[in-house]
């Protein structure tokens, strides 16, 4: 049961995130203004999804951790503290300027700076909770190191 909440935690979070990200790269190329301001409305109210969930999910893969020690799980309590690190330090102060300059149809360079900064911590952060999905698949055997490489 802790598994499955803790899978369904970090499955959602990778989820969004994603989303978040192809939506900003879809919009930036397709969209006009209002689409950008709108896209970055809703990435502010998915933050107070994402970021419960990612807590929920690091916290349930500590409990889960008991008395096991390996490689594989040390490497991913690592990735999980450069996770919240980007995601509390760059991400989210990302998404509320953005939201902000939008809103004020404030679109200049210092919007795209922001928005490449965003990009970049974003794929930094969809990698990592990727390999921590990985790892975790190979924890519980659901597949083997062969096949997943
Ligand atoms: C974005 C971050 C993470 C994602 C996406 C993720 C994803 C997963 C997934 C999908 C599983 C397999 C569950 C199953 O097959 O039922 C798993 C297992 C596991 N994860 Fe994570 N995880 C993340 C972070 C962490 C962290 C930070 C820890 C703690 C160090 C952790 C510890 C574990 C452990 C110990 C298992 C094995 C559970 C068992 O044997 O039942 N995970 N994880």
């Amino acid at each position: 049961m802790r598994s499955r909440v803790h899978a369904i935690a970090g499955i959602l979070g990778l989820t969004l995130i994603t989303l978040f990200f192809t939506a900003s790269i879809t919009v930036e190329l397709g969209g006009g203004e209002q689409a950008v301001t709108q896209v970055k409305l809703l990435i502010v109210f998915g933050l107070l999804v994402l970021v419960p969930s990612m807590i929920v999910t690091g916290g349930s893969g500590r409990s889960l951790i008991g008395r096991r020690s390996s490689p594989l799980i040390r490497l991913k309590q690592k990735r999980m503290i450069a996770i919240g690190t980007i995601g509390l330090g760059v991400l989210t102060p990302c998404a509320i300027l953005l939201q902000q300059l939008s809103a004020n149809g404030d679109f200049t360079t210092t919007f795209y700076a922001i928005q490449a900064t965003e990009l970049i911590g974003g794929a930094a952060n969809i990698t990592l909770m990727a390999l921590n999905l990985r790892a975790g698949l190979l924890l519980t055997g659901r597949i083997q190191a062969s096949k997943a490489k």
